[in-house]
């Protein structure tokens, strides 16, 4: 039997911090302790106006691919989950392709996902890998939320990061994703949405992030411990099973509620909310890359990856890593 597993980790995030006060300072009409009190963000990274998603993409691949120990050539599909493109086309996967020298390469496409985006890309994948048609797939989360924000709409500009994260996944004999699932209702799509087009030359719409924040916090606590339940039983273990829960980034109250829900204790969420704020696709690599990194994940770990996000979107992937 083909599994995928993942065998490297990278991650990236633009310029120096932005802190709360920071934003206050730059004339936005908020406090550290509201930003603190009711989300657990105390800093962000913001890209600059120039860089773009694949940029941040390229960095945290490039990462990834080292510490996966291959070449870009060994890579045969790219996914890249992000709501903010370079472009509307080419796809940002192709112009990533093209930033790591890959030429005459595998499959490279996009997924739009919003912040599940990376649950998807991962889920999907796997899939490719264990059908036998692809052997090393490069999943990434970018986004450059910065560029859809209202920074005017104090609600929701203090919320968000730009930054990336990827994984190397290959083909192995040993298990590595051990169960995935995705679910989405449209029906709640505009309760998180940039309602906004690009339309013959002009924008029509509002081109900026608009979110219901009470609706999505009671959506999000609910929908994610079901799917974690979900991913946990498919596998045939339980959720004591689980050595690390790495939610979707997007609010500390979120990630404390929804682990209370499934009885997963605060020393094994990994959280970084506090100094990338929520960076959507971003979100999960860039967790699952620091704590790789500082050494809490080791060889052998279970881990619970899960997501909720726009559309309405929300998944989960449980990992040996
Ligand atoms: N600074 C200071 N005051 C603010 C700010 C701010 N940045 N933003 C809003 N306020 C004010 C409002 O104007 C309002 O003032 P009023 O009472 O005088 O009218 C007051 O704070 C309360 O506003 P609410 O919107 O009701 O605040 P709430 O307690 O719901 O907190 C929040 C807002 C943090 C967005 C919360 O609803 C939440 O956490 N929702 C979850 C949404 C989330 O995390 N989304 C991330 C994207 S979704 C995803 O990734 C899945």
């Amino acid at each position: 039997m083909i599994h995928a597993r993942v065998i490297g980790t990278g991650s990236f995030l633009p310029g120096a911090p932005v802190s709360n006060n920071d934003l206050v300072a730059r004339g936005i009409d908020t406090s550290d302790e509201w930003i603190v009190e009711r989300t657990g963000i105390c800093r962000r990274h913001l890209a600059e106006p120039d860089v773009t998603a694949s940029q941040l993409a390229y960095e945290a691949s490039t990462r990834a691919i080292a510490a996966a120990g291959c070449q870009p050539a060994d890579i045969d599909l790219i996914i890249v989950a992000t709501s903010t493109p370079d472009y509307i086309f080419p796809s940002t996967a192709a112009l990533l392709q093209s930033k790591l020298g890959i030429v005459n390469g595998g499959a490279a496409f996009d997924l739009q996902a919003v912040c599940t985006g990376f649950a998807y890309a991962l889920s999907t994948a796997e899939k490719f890998i264990r059908s036998g048609s692809h052997k090393r797939a490069l999943v990434v989360g970018a986004e450059v939320f910065s560029r859809i924000l209202d920074w005017n709409d104090r609600g929701t500009c203090v919320l968000f990061g730009d930054g990336a994260g990827a994984v190397v996944l290959e083909a192995s004999d040993k298990p590595g994703i051990l169960a995935t699932a995705l679910h989405a209702d449209g029906s709640h799509n505009g309760i998180l949405c940039v309602p906004g087009q690009v339309n013959r030359g002009g924008i029509t719409g509002d081109p900026f992030l608009r979110m219901d924040g009470q609706a999505v916090f009671k959506f999000a606590v609910k929908v994610l411990s079901d799917v974690a339940r979900e991913v946990v039983d498919q596998a045939g273990l339980t959720i004591d099973d689980v050595d690390w829960l790495i939610p979707h980034q997007a609010n500390i109250r979120i990630m404390q509620a929804t682990a209370k829900r499934l009885g997963v204790p605060t020393e094994k969420v990994i959280a970084t909310v506090s100094e990338h704020g929520n960076t959507s696709a971003a979100s999960i690599p860039l967790a699952l890359d620091l704590a790789v990194r500082d050494g809490r994940i080791q060889r052998g770990h279970k881990i619970l990856l899960e997501g909720v996000g726009g559309g309405f979107t929300w998944g989960a992937a449980l990992l040996e890593f």
